[in-house]
């Protein structure tokens, strides 16, 4: 890492993975801006070189002013990590187009208006950064009940994809990261796998901060992760 920080932007970094990322990022000398709903975040402490600010993802506009704030604090934005994310455990038949609307809001239009917003500053200098966290769900339907879920994050991996197409000739490198269950309260939620046998989030964190830390010359445009072997992952 050079002298001058690079700026990362972490949504969802209270808990879970985004907390997991937030440390990995921090330790690896990023600055960062980290939102979360209840605007506290245990994993890093504020200061200097972090900034915590409140963010809802249902809160439309609420990506355009946070990026706004990352910018008035840092004056860059490198990267973007667009982790917040939904699960509701229901099949596509007893669903309701709430549940599918709640999904879709925090999964797929969210993410999209936080790279929107923070676009002008990741395509200023020749290497913006984007980590859209889709899921293993995002490529394959595993389940009934992980279904309407499995509907948005295809979409969320179809965000990750075509942000690297609308932002290659700039030099913006976007990546979509794919887990399977990860230790976390969504995972816990769903499986009945003891936590000790899924991804750690720490060990997705290190795949987001390889996918942020490789040059222009080696994009990966997709990581699949998995803690149990199925017939393509
Ligand atoms: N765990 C898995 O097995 C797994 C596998 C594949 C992909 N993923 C994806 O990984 C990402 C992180 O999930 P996780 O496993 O860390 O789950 P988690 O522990 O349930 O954390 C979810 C995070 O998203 C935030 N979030 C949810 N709704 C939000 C909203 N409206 N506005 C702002 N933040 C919101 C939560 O904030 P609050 O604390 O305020 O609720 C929390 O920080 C998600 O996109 C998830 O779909 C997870």
């Amino acid at each position: 890492m050079s002298a001058v920080r690079k700026v990362a932007l972490v949504s969802g970094a209270n808990r879970g993975i985004g907390a997991a990322v937030a440390a990995r990022l921090a330790a690896d000398g990023w600055a960062l801006s980290l939102g979360a709903r209840s605007g506290a975040v245990d994993a890093v402490a504020p200061g200097p070189t972090v900034h915590v600010r409140a963010y809802d993802a249902t809160a439309e506009g609420s990506e355009a002013a946070w990026v706004a704030e990352a910018l008035d604090r840092f004056g860059r934005i490198d990267a973007v990590v667009a982790n917040a994310g939904l699960l509701i455990a229901k099949d596509v038949v007893a669903a309701e187009d709430a549940d599918l609307d709640a999904m879709l809001d925090v999964n797929v239009k969210a993410p999209r208006r936080l790279i929107k917003a923070a676009w002008p500053a990741l395509t200023a200098h020749g290497h913006g950064r984007v980590v859209v966290v889709a899921s293993l769900s995002g490529k394959r339907v595993k389940s009934a009940k992980s279904g309407l879920y499995a509907m948005t994050k295809h979409a969320a991996l179809a965000l990750a994809h075509a942000v690297r197409h609308a932002g290659w000739a700039q030099g913006v490198r976007a990546t979509a990261v794919c887990p399977g269950f990860v230790a976390t309260d969504m995972a816990r939620g769903l499986s009945a796998m003891p936590p000790s046998a899924m991804t750690r989030p720490e060990d997705v964190a290190r795949l987001v901060a390889l996918a942020l830390d490789l040059p222009n010359e080696a994009s990966v445009a997709e990581l699949a992760v998995n803690c149990q072997a199925e017939d393509s992952f």
